[in-house]
């Protein structure tokens, strides 16, 4: 196996991000033996570090997130800190000297990788200072890692995308969305295409509906200032929850290259069908935590969190009925929510199959259950599948049992992190697992009418206690059409 080479450049190599996340997978890869000596990394920030108080950091981040830690100094010796400020060329030059020197010390073939893991009003200005500076032009390949949020509508979207655009390819671009690294999500694509149980009934003669959830107990914690101008929507919705229907509605590609993947999810995207913002009020519910209780916490409501505005309209809970007007889909809703402070931590899909043609169970007004698929994402992996069943004793009555397939499949304990797969994936070249711009503006064309709407107060905002599963008015679209959220795990 070769070790993909290069220099990693982390912009925002302070933050919290690159400590929690970027830095630990960088180790395990090391670990893993998927790369080997030949990297470095170049943390870049404002703060005025030395090498070795950012190795410190790095070292610090590594033991807190990791318990066995060996070779620590001979891994931390492999990165070093540069002061920077983004808008003073030659703080770019100086960069640029710096790669040029550890890539023959670390002899990684000119190869660049640039980590945008900051605030993203510098995205554009970066991007376009590497060109002009000459850092992108050595002799391996430049790749741009850029993490969200990739604008916050379409205008100002396509803006950053032709600013980035002026230096870099849409192939060296790798748009993070982290929800794509994780194992389940990518296991969606398996399920459905290895399996000949399900792929010849997923479509709309068989399938009833499919609800995907992604819910998380913690609130918005020392986020508000940015939350504020995003909200559930375009935090969750416009990106992760997307991705997840788009792996979930695409036809089998022809083949697993990043180019036939990402262009069956486009044309899902393509086929959603696109919400006026005088109808959102029928396909959207958004809500607000309110003050609750949960495992016996009293906890605060979000009008109350740090950096929140006491009157603010932002909605902490979306849920959406979406419709994908296509042969395979027509007809069938996938009901999304999302949402802080609920009752639980799980990102979960449901696949419910219709009910039988005839029923010879229907007993005292009860139907029998319908066929469901689980798809647990996390914080559990596995899949699910309800059944029915003979009742004990009982002829002629039946019951729903499910075959549980929860850990059998994990290789070990130590599956990779979403962010340690992604940044694998990139260093090798490999972007089926980002983003395409083709994908971004669409579904920032999607949301966008919703998020007009909702400023304009077309609909309204619906409070929902801290610790539950969301506003009833969710509840209350599903039983519109005759359903149900199903329970998460
Ligand atoms: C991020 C959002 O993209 O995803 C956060 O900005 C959210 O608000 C997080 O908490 C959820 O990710 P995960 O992996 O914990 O489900």
């Amino acid at each position: 196996q070769e070790h993909p080479k290069s220099v990693i450049v982390i912009f925002g190599a302070t933050g919290d991000l690159a400590k929690r996340k970027l830095f630990p997978s960088i180790y395990h890869l090391v670990q893993n033996e998927k790369i080997g000596k030949e990297f470095a990394v170049v943390g870049v920030g404002r703060r005025p570090w030395t090498n070795d108080e950012f190795r410190h950091n790095v070292s610090d981040s590594i033991q807190t997130s990791i318990k066995e830690s060996k070779d620590l100094d001979d891994f931390t010796s492999h990165f070093h800190y540069h002061p920077f400020d983004v808008t003073n060329p030659s703080s770019y030059l100086e960069l640029n000297d710096l790669l040029t020197k550890l890539d023959s010390t670390y002899q990684t073939e000119g190869n660049r990788i640039f980590y945008l893991a900051m605030a993203p009003e510098f995205f554009g200005t970066i991007a376009k200072n590497l060109k002009k500076e000459g850092l992108t032009a050595t002799k391996g390949w430049s790749r741009l890692v850029i993490e969200k949020p990739f604008g916050h509508d379409l205008p100002s979207a396509q803006t950053l995308n032709q600013e980035i655009r002026e230096a870099f390819n849409e192939d060296q671009i790798y748009r993070i969305d982290h929800y794509l690294g994780k194992e389940m999500v990518q296991n969606i694509e398996v399920i459905r295409f290895a399996n000949a149980l399900f792929e010849p009934l997923w479509n709309n003669r068989y399938i009833s509906n499919i609800q995907v959830t992604s819910s998380e107990v913690l609130g918005v914690e020392d986020r508000g200032r940015y939350y504020e101008n995003s909200g559930a929507l375009r935090d969750m919705f416009q990106n992760h929850m997307l991705q997840m229907v788009a792996l979930l509605a695409m036809e089998p590609p022809i083949k697993l290259t990043t180019d036939e993947v990402r262009s069956e999810k486009v044309k899902v995207l393509r086929a959603l069908r696109a919400v006026s913002e005088d109808e959102v009020s029928d396909y959207f519910v958004r809500g607000q935590y309110a003050s609750g209780q949960l495992d016996n916490k009293q906890l605060i409501g979000y009008t109350e969190e740090n950096n929140v505005d006491k009157k603010s309209q932002t909605e902490t809970y979306v849920a959406g009925k979406l419709l994908i007007d296509n042969f395979r889909w027509a007809g069938v809703p996938f009901y999304i929510r999302t949402g802080k402070r609920m009752a639980a931590k799980s990102t979960q899909i449901v696949v419910q199959f219709k009910d039988i043609p005839m029923n010879l169970y229907y007993k005292k007004g009860e139907n029998v259950p319908p066929n469901l698929l689980v798809i647990n994402i996390q914080p559990d992996e596995g899949i699910t599948l309800q059944l029915n069943v003979k009742k004990d004793g009982d002829a002629g009555d039946s019951k729903p049992v499910k075959l549980d397939l929860s850990n059998n499949f994990q290789d070990g304990i130590n599956t990779p992190e979403a962010y340690e797969k992604l940044l694998y994936d990139c260093m090798r070249g490999d972007a089926t697992n980002f983003t395409h711009w083709d994908e971004v503006s669409l579904s920032w064309s999607f949301v966008d009418p919703i998020s007009d709407a909702w400023k304009k107060g077309k609909a309204a905002l619906a409070a929902y206690p801290s610790g539950s599963m969301g506003p009833k008015e969710s509840d209350e679209m599903l039983e519109a059409d005759g359903n149900q959220w199903w329970p998460v795990n």
